[in-house]
């Protein structure tokens, strides 16, 4: 079976990400959709809300499978018989330091990294921004996924509550 994976952070997933994971599902038999859960503590979602996201926003590709890791992202391939690595590429400047981790990572298992250009539509997007906008109550429709910009609305509700007005963390 020829297995790939997509790892990322997803906080929260963007229509960018889904169109790198629908690509990678028609070429590959099966896609793994790998969420870090240690990423940093000011994500806005944590792991399971992230792959539940994930989960239903890819429920329409069957062999698509959303799943947590932590530690290095080889070892999770060679747990999985994964022997490479899909990473959409947006722009130049996300080039140098995917170079370096696709080479590390080659370095570490000889585990290989595919990349796909972005989709022009989204070539812009990137889940910061699109937290950004969201916490400002700017509109991120067509950015996210729909159940992903009502999770948005909710959550930066909530910061927005917790914090006083304005709500930037
Ligand atoms: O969505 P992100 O935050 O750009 O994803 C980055 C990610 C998760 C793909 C990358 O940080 C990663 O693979 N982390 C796991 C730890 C690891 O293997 N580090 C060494 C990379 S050479």
């Amino acid at each position: 079976m020829r297995r790939v994976v997509c790892p990322g952070s997803f906080d929260p997933v963007t229509n960018g990400h889904i169109d790198i994971i629908g690509r990678a599902a028609r070429l590959y038999d099966e896609v793994v959709v790998a969420v870090l859960t240690n990423i940093s503590k000011q994500a806005l979602f944590t792991t399971d809300e992230r792959v539940e996201m994930l989960r239903e926003a890819t429920s329409h590709l069957e062999n698509v499978r959303v799943t947590r890791f932590h530690g290095l992202i080889v070892d999770f391939c060679r747990a999985n018989d994964i022997s490479a690595i899909v990473k959409g590429l947006r722009a130049v400047s996300d080039f140098e330091y995917e170079q370096m981790m696709s080479q590390m990572n080659y370095r570490l298992a000889g585990v290989e990294t595919l990349f796909m250009t972005t989709n022009p539509l989204y070539a812009f997007l990137r889940s910061s921004l699109v937290k950004e906008i969201a916490r400002y109550g700017g509109d991120v429709s067509g950015l996210v996924p729909e159940l992903v910009m009502d999770r948005l609305t909710e959550r930066v509700a909530i910061e927005r509550s917790a914090t006083g007005a304005g709500g930037v963390l």
